[in-house]
């Protein structure tokens, strides 16, 4: 194992590059299929604000603590954390918060591929025509019947984790550079058009003020955790990916500023898909808390509906896919990279092994929409656990250990020299906010969910 700051990856290869994959890391199902149906079963605008409020106050301030780390220690996050904490002369344990990260990553990908795999049978779906003139009913049955059929998720589910690893298999930086140059912008417009659609359904104005105006009283200790945990998930922060993308940074290249336009971008696409699926889900008397099928149940109604949908459509979750190939990458990469620095693998047989495990936990999550749907813990089914003890625990906790890393262990002298914010009153700023709003604002919110304050 190198234990000098000296990657034994490769590098990206300009400032671009690296903002390219971190964007692909953070757009993904966590923008266009998550937010919209969280926000739809957390009352929508108060939901919203708190969102934006946590993305902007924990999460950037998070996202540069985890670049910054990265390029610093310029290894797998676990093996980071092990130089930087020698570097601090700091206690040894920090590296489980390496492991944690591990973990996470895995047990997020075992459910986010099976929804990727949704999102590949709707391309099928979209191809063959399906969508045209159906009713909400029928786009409906569409969906019932894919989550009730375990054979179709478990295919798709196999054919995307297939993909993923063979990505990662030959290292994060080759095609996927190129793949997401085309990506983001094709996504973006299609989510125009979308958005377009909207407008004429009728409900536009319905939709716009769901989402934009807030009703606090729809909010609970649960709902802020919720959230708060999406604005890790969606930044893709809390577990190690943006660490292990920081390390193939290479110097000289401003984190502060790469950071905001990533955040920024990722927090567009998510309210773009909201104005576009909430005008929908009212125009066609759809319930707003429909759960994790609310995409699937709604968009197919605007392509089966316009001129040349077939086609929109079929570029639409072919794009979604891309999307979720480019973040799912980034959740087993370090796991991948900590396999091959620990144990001296080729990067190809540590793919088969992590990409193996996580397909095999996958499992439950197909299972939980069908055979399994009364298999629960305190209520909730095992993709809801996953989903839950990940997003809403998991990460937000690997976050407030990374911003005190940051903030407290590390030397200001290192992190200012690895920021080189060229502003010390920008530096005690963002030290301010990792050291202890970031933290603080994690802790409260635990301690809230705890029912302390209540
Ligand atoms: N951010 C991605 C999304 O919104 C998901 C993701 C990729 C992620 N890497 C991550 C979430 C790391 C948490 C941690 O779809």
């Amino acid at each position: 194992m190198a234990d000098t700051n000296q990657s034994i990856h490769s590098e990206w290869s300009s400032r671009f590059a690296f903002i390219l994959a971190a964007t692909g890391s953070a757009v993904g199902l966590g923008n266009i299929w998550k937010f919209p149906y969280i926000t739809g079963e957390n009352g929508g605008g108060a939901f919203v604000i708190i969102y934006l409020i946590c993305v902007a106050a924990i999460g950037i301030p998070i996202m540069i603590a985890e670049t910054m780390m990265g390029r610093r220690g310029r290894q797998s996050p676990i093996n980071t954390l092990k130089v930087l904490t020698k570097e601090a002369g700091a206690n040894t344990n920090w590296h489980y918060l390496g492991w944690l990260g591990v973990i996470a990553g895995f047990f997020i990908l075992s459910y986010y591929s099976v929804i990727a795999g949704w999102s590949m049978a709707y391309v099928v779906k979209a191809f063959t025509g399906s969508f045209s003139g159906q009713s909400a009913l029928e786009i409906n049955n569409l969906f019932a019947d894919l989550q009730a059929s375990p054979g179709v998720q478990i295919f798709w589910h196999t054919v995307f984790m297939v993909a993923t690893m063979a990505v990662v298999a030959r290292g994060v930086q080759g095609g996927l550079e190129k793949a997401v140059r085309f990506l983001m912008p094709g996504l973006f417009i299609l989510l125009m058009l979308l958005v377009a659609y909207a407008m004429t359904t009728g409900a536009y104005l319905q939709g716009l003020e769901f989402m934009f105006k807030p009703d606090f009283s729809e909010i609970t200790g649960a709902s802020v955790l919720t959230a708060m945990g999406h604005a890790f998930f969606t930044l893709s922060l809390g577990m190690g990916a943006i660490m292990v993308y920081g390390s193939y940074l290479p110097k000289g290249i401003s984190i502060a500023k790469t950071t905001i336009l990533i955040a920024g971008a990722d927090t567009l696409v998510a309210l773009l898909a909201g104005i576009a699926i909430f005008p929908i889900v009212f125009a066609n008397g759809l319930e707003v808390g429909s759960g994790p099928g609310l995409i699937f149940q709604t968009l197919p109604i605007a392509f089966g509906n316009m001129t040349g949908g077939w086609l929109f459509g079929l570029l639409f979750f072919v794009l979604l896919v891309f999307a979720a190939l480019s973040s799912a990458i980034s959740l087993i990469e370090p796991a991948v990279a900590w396999c091959v620095e620990h144990y001296d693998i080729e990067r190809k047989k540590a793919c088969v092994v992590m990409g193996f495990l996580t397909w095999l936990l996958g499992l439950g999550t197909v299972f939980s929409f069908n055979n399994w749907s009364d298999v629960t813990f305190f209520g909730a089914t095992i993709f809801e656990s996953l989903d839950f003890l990940t997003a809403n625990l998991m990460l937000p906790l690997g976050g407030f250990f990374i911003a005190l890393f940051a903030g407290r262990v590390m030397l200001s002298k290192d992190s200012k020299e690895e920021l080189d914010l060229g502003d010390d009153r920008l530096f005690d700023l963002w030290k301010f906010l990792v050291s202890y709003v970031a933290p603080a604002a994690v802790f409260i919110v635990f301690l809230h969910v705890l029912g302390v304050f209540s």
